[in-house]
């Protein structure tokens, strides 16, 4: 496929001395970077979702590594590491569920405690590395996932699993490019991703300048168009995959691939092997995440609710393996994933 025709938008850059994060709390209609130049700017960026989005939040941390190695001196990547050590501890504990931040700050760590006296260079060259990687994982996904749409189908998004999400391209919505590059999507529907809108003011903004036509839905619509026989698939990406393929992801998935099944209608997860984490069993063992009532309180900076009222607000939740039809990551497609399948494919893949 015409990657150049698709894909322009990129949420991180790396100049050689700070970071530069599109900040996804102002899209669509403003865009400016917040420039980081030391992890624990990144560090709270992520918490703040200024980077969002698992695959995207292990790339920054893993320049945000990069950042705090430039002011340490020592003599190897060990002697380095016991330095900065508190401050990977630091990122990785700015968002809780997406294991890719885990996985990422691992790979980060793992280099350092191999290196000699290159070790800066070989970090930088390590995050470097892991954007690239994404990239390539979410191009060959879109086309594995594209490859199981019939022609003519419709598909269901939630969140935003795109270009912004990740180093590029994307995961659930790189399928759906993919697919529509193929012509075997022809509509594509999105939910709004309430609180945060994510499907609102990301996926359809993503999916526009690409030209590609996508309808925007109240998530508590999408029942009733699954109902209506208009999509076949629900596409999602996924923020930790457990060994036995329970899934976490963007809160209301769960809801999804109920009502997903109960229409017949496939549920795709589409996810790099930097999601699975085979040293969580299942979906009980994830850490959900729980962000600022406030989310649910006001709209746009304006309180919506009665003053006084008590709102609760995790931001994932956990699919069960037996509702996902579909798991595909860049090692390959499993159909209807569960434990044994999950260990044949990523037996060494563990978070550390
Ligand atoms: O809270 P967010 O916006 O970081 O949540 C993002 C999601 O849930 C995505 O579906 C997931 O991280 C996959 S992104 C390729």
């Amino acid at each position: 496929m015409d990657f150049d025709r698709y894909d322009r938008v990129r949420p991180i850059r790396w100049d050689g001395q700070r970071l530069h994060l599109l900040d996804q709390r102002a899209l669509p209609f403003i865009e400016r970077d917040v420039v980081c130049g030391s992890a624990d700017e990144v560090a709270v960026a992520i918490h703040a979702l200024v980077v969002r989005g698992a695959p995207a939040i292990g790339i920054a941390a893993a320049w945000a590594v990069v950042m705090a190695a430039r002011a340490v001196t020592a003599a190897d990547g060990a002697a380095a590491l016991a330095i900065i050590d508190p401050i990977l501890q630091r990122l990785a504990k700015s968002r809780p569920t997406a294991v890719n931040l885990m996985w990422a700050l691992a790979r980060m760590r793992a280099v350092l405690v191999r290196s000699g006296s290159d070790w800066q260079q070989r970090l930088a060259d390590e995050a470097a590395a892991i954007a690239r990687e994404d990239l390539a994982a979410n191009r060959h996904m879109g086309a594995l996932g594209a490859a199981l749409i019939a022609p003519g189908s419709g598909v269901y998004t939630h969140c935003n699993t795109g270009s912004l999400a990740t180093a590029g391209f994307g995961t659930a919505l790189g399928v759906i490019r993919a697919g529509v590059a193929e012509a075997r999507i022809a509509r594509v529907f999105a939910g709004e991703t309430r609180p945060w809108l994510q499907g609102a003011r990301l996926t359809v903004w993503e999916l526009q300048r690409d030209g590609i036509d996508a309808t925007l839905v109240a998530d508590s619509a999408a029942a009733h168009v699954m109902k209506s026989g208009q999509v076949q698939w629900l596409i999602v990406g996924a923020d930790r995959i457990c060994a036995n393929g329970d899934v976490a992801n963007k809160i209301g998935t769960y809801a999804l691939a109920i009502a997903a099944r109960h229409h017949g209608v496939r549920t795709m997860v589409v996810a790099p092997s930097s999601t699975v984490d085979m040293a969580t069993a299942d979906g009980s063992g994830i850490e959900i995440e729980l962000r600022d009532p406030a989310e649910l309180l006001s709209f746009a900076g304006q309180r919506t609710v009665a003053e006084g009222v008590k709102a609760w607000n995790p931001v994932f939740d956990v699919t069960p393996a037996e509702l996902i039809d579909v798991l595909v990551t860049e090692r390959g497609v499993i159909e209807r994933p569960n434990a044994a399948s999950m260990a044949r494919a990523f037996t060494k893949i563990t978070t550390g």
